[in-house]
């Protein structure tokens, strides 16, 4: 059942964006997602990594992450550990170096969220530069890989066939402090190279890093998909197949926290309601990654309402991950 897994030959590959993966890696990641899901809902056991373990490193906070990939660990036969930086002697300087060294020599991967602005990246790679096991990004500041692999999962499991679906990328208004960029930036990386065309809207001052932007560009192009940029919200929904509503902070316009606050408190109707979801195909769904700020990002009426899909997202970050670790480990 599982016997392409050794056949894709990705055994050893660092996950950090998907953009390192061809097309095909990731319709094979898919394929086994898949049946990992199908598996798991027949109750047939899976344990495609028996004595492996993962180290699970957070730098921030998480609810979805940990748990899928500790519990993908278990579902899998082998054992997640969680660490965390203030608890290991990253906190006493250790370096990258050192601590993908010395974790490559007890076990099969090394799994990181990083999200800190101008560092989280960096770090990813640096450990994957010495690393002799895979790196497996849990979100750093310019990537969530592992989010829009869910996406693509839930949309894939709704409409079947995605060429020419339109997503509709939008930010939000949330309160208190600038969220990460990672999640737009990796959908508009990854869904057009599926055949998706995507409209992002965003104020101005919210816009995405430029070079990121261009390679969703060159994506699309690539893939004769369209890629599109606009200010109005409402261009987001408008004739769409899937919404994304999503808050992100002004990262990439302003590092001062006060202009940063200043400006997300600037476009409160910037939020997704139901008079929104109306301009939308009448199957659009409603997704999120999660967590949301309800009443802000979005009403209770959408969130829980029959168009939104946020809890199968969510569930699909367990299946996706037990293929990408599988595939990897
Ligand atoms: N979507 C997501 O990554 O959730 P967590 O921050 O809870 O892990």
């Amino acid at each position: 059942m599982y016997t392409d897994i050794a056949a894709a030959g990705l055994q050893g590959r660092n996950f950090l964006s998907t953009q390192d993966w061809s097309v095909d890696e990731l319709e094979t990641l898919f394929s086994i997602a898949s049946r990992l899901k199908a598996d798991r809902a027949a109750g047939v056991p899976t344990r495609l990594l028996e004595d492996k373990t993962l180290y699970m490193i957070f730098f921030d906070s998480s609810t979805r992450t940990r748990t899928s990939f500790e519990t993908g660990m278990t579902q899998l036969g082998g054992h997640g550990i969680y660490l965390s930086p203030d608890r290991m002697q990253i906190s006493h300087g250790e370096n990258a170096r050192d601590t993908a060294n010395v974790l490559s020599r007890y076990g099969e991967a090394i799994a990181i969220r990083h999200c800190a602005f101008g560092e989280g990246n960096a770090y990813l790679s640096e450990v994957a530069e010495h690393a002799s096991v895979p790196v497996l990004s849990m979100q750093c500041d310019v990537y969530h890989p592992c989010q829009i692999l869910a996406d693509y999962l839930t949309i894939r499991g709704e409409f079947g066939k995605t060429r020419g679906r339109k997503l509709g990328v939008a930010r939000t208004s949330a309160p208190n402090y600038a969220r990460p960029i990672a999640v737009p930036q990796s959908l508009i990386l990854m869904m057009p190279r599926f055949g998706i065309d995507v409209t992002l809207a965003y104020p101005p001052e919210f816009r995405l890093l430029p070079e990121i932007e261009e390679q969703a560009r060159a994506n699309a192009e690539a893939a004769g998909a369209s890629f599109e940029i606009t200010h109005r919200f409402e261009d987001a929904f408008e004739d769409a197949d899937v919404v994304i509503p999503k808050s992100w902070g002004p990262l990439v316009h302003t590092r001062d926290h006060e202009e940063g606050i200043r400006l997300i408190e600037a476009y409160p109707e910037w939020r997704c309601d139901s008079e929104r979801m109306a301009l939308g195909n009448d199957h659009m769904l409603y997704m999120h990654p999660l967590p949301a700020d309800r009443g802000r990002e979005v009403t209770d009426e959408v969130i829980d309402g029959p168009q939104s899909v946020v809890y199968d997202e969510a569930e699909n970050r367990l299946h996706v991950q037990k293929a990408l670790m599988s595939l990897t480990m």
